[in-house]
């Protein structure tokens, strides 16, 4: 896999991108990850990117120009599957959309900033729009790397595990069970007997049952 960001603030992925997982996901060739500073394609002596929105009001509104010469060039390059635009208006991004982008080529994200950018720029280029929750963040830049991070995750090979994906919270739209490691004993808080009994048959039913009850207390909105 692919993914171009299309950001103000390329620095913000180094973080991210630089640690456990999706670092090695890297090394190994799994995914290529490419952030480009939309101001470098700016063609105003100030390198403005931004200018005020026509209808007037508060905040500034990021211009079509540059964001479009870089959509274009990197569109020469190669067919994009899907060109993202990170946004709290667009759809709520959940396990499904991760598992459906996971098994994609070539993914463009487009971070939004200030009051967003031009409609012209969505309704132009944009296929899919995604907010990470309801609530607004300083720009699209967090966003873009979780759905990155999530998506990445899934890609085979990944995670050395194989079904450690598939038995995340979420994929079966159940969360997950209580997890416990060595000791069995701390301090008297001890780890349920079904556990240390070596009958995997039952700490599979355990299992399922937890799953269930938790997302009954915590998720009843996933059983519907
Ligand atoms: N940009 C600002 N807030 C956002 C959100 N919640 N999701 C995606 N992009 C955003």
């Amino acid at each position: 896999m692919r993914i171009d960001i299309l950001t103000l603030f390329p620095e913000m992925f180094q973080g991210p991108f630089s640690e456990s997982i999706i670092k090695r996901a890297q090394e190994k060739g799994a995914v290529e990850i490419h952030c480009h500073n939309i101001r470098d394609y700016s063609t105003n002596k100030h390198k403005k990117v931004d200018d005020y929105a026509f209808s007037g009001g508060a905040g500034m509104v990021m211009s079509i120009e540059p964001i479009a010469i870089l959509i274009e060039k990197l569109k020469a390059e190669r067919e994009y599957d899907e060109i993202i635009y990170t946004t709290p208006d667009g759809q709520t991004l959940n396990q499904s959309i991760s598992n459906q982008l996971s098994l994609k080529g070539n993914l463009m994200i487009l971070c939004g900033h200030y009051k967003g950018v031009d409609q012209r720029v969505r309704d132009q280029y944009i296929t899919m729009e995604i907010s990470i929750g309801d609530y607004v963040l300083t720009g699209g830049e967090l966003a873009a790397a979780v759905i990155s991070d999530s998506v990445i995750r899934l890609i085979p090979g990944v995670i050395s595990d194989e079904t450690s994906a598939l038995t995340d919270s979420f994929q079966d739209n159940l969360l997950a069970p209580p997890v416990y490691t060595r000791p069995a004993d701390y301090k008297g808080w001890k780890v349920p007997d079904i556990l240390l009994s070596g009958d995997t048959k039952k700490v599979e039913a355990w299992k399922e049952q937890q799953a269930y009850q938790r997302t009954k207390e915590r998720r009843p909105d996933l059983l519907k």
